[in-house]
């Protein structure tokens, strides 16, 4: 349950995240710089970086002695800290820098190495999701539920696909072709962070990617968990830190699509 420092953080996340939201929101669609990272399909635009800098800056003059992972680089991620700020100033770069309206801000908080804090913000939806360890999820002001469907085939179910795609697709498409099979529909919305949250708001009955990062999970899985869902890593061990790795799911189905993805050979180096 939320403790006074908890509360705390949970505060500047919220504030900080609608702050960042505010600046993709202003600058979506106004032409903005897009460069190249670990391949030709995996974007960074200056949008990335601007709310980066924001946000790190708020923690760090805010509270200076804690540790900060983000994904463009800024920020310390210094051993030993009692708290650890785990960041993805984008969620969904591609969409952004296309103009399809989805994408957020996600922001994870560990305690000693445990997730205590998460917020995801959709700043064009104006949802704000959140979850603090024991507290449940929220969505603004509505206690969040994962959904009650027991058959895959009645599921509507997500994924994303890793920026090596275009050299290592056989796993990812395997999956993909399995799970087309099996569930009434799958989305590939290109925002891991709202894909778990739509698992926790029952809009997803289950959502699964390999190959992810520290930030893009470290928020959403708390929200999922906290909702009352089930997240582990793709072959069904504990969910990686790391995002190596990730199905999250209303519980029910999980089973089931685990059964899918390792079938198909999804589940390789999974919880790695
Ligand atoms: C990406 C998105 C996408 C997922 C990729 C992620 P980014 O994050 O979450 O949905 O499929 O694996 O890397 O690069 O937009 O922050
Ligand atoms: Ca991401
Ligand atoms: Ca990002």
């Amino acid at each position: 349950m939320s403790d006074d420092e908890t509360a705390g953080v949970l505060a500047l996340a919220r504030r900080i995240a609608l702050a960042a939201g505010a600046i993709q929101r202003e600058r979506f669609e106004t032409g903005v710089s897009v460069a190249t990272k670990s391949s030709a399909i995996d974007l960074v635009t200056e949008v990335d970086h601007a709310c980066e800098k924001a946000i790190v800056e708020s923690i760090q003059g805010e509270r200076p002695d804690d540790a900060i992972l983000a994904e463009e680089g800024h920020g310390e991620d210094t051993d030993g800290r009692e708290w650890r700020w785990v960041i993805d100033p984008l969620d969904g770069t591609t969409n952004y820098a296309h103009g399809y309206p989805r994408f957020c801000v996600s922001i994870g908080v560990e305690r000693n190495r445990v997730r205590e804090v998460g917020v995801v913000y959709d700043p064009l939806l104006d949802e704000l999701y959140h979850a603090v360890r024991g507290g449940g999820a929220w969505l603004g002001e509505r206690s969040l539920s994962v959904s009650t469907c027991s058959e895959l085939g009645s599921a509507l179910v997500a994924t994303g696909f890793a920026y090596d795609v275009h050299r290592n697709s056989r796993e990812s498409a395997a999956c993909f072709a399995s799970m087309l099979e099996a569930a009434r529909g799958i989305r590939r919305d290109g925002s891991a962070a709202l894909d778990l949250c739509y698992v926790a708001a029952g809009r997803f009955d289950a959502y699964w990617e390999l190959k992810l990062h520290p930030w893009d999970v470290c928020a959403g899985n708390l929200i999922v968990e906290e909702a009352g869902g089930r997240v582990t890593a793709a072959d069904g061990g504990p969910a990686p830190a790391n995002g190596s790795s990730v199905l999250a799911s209303n519980g029910r189905i999980h089973d089931q699509v685990l059964e899918r993805l390792q079938s198909a050979g999804g589940d390789a180096g999974a919880s790695s």
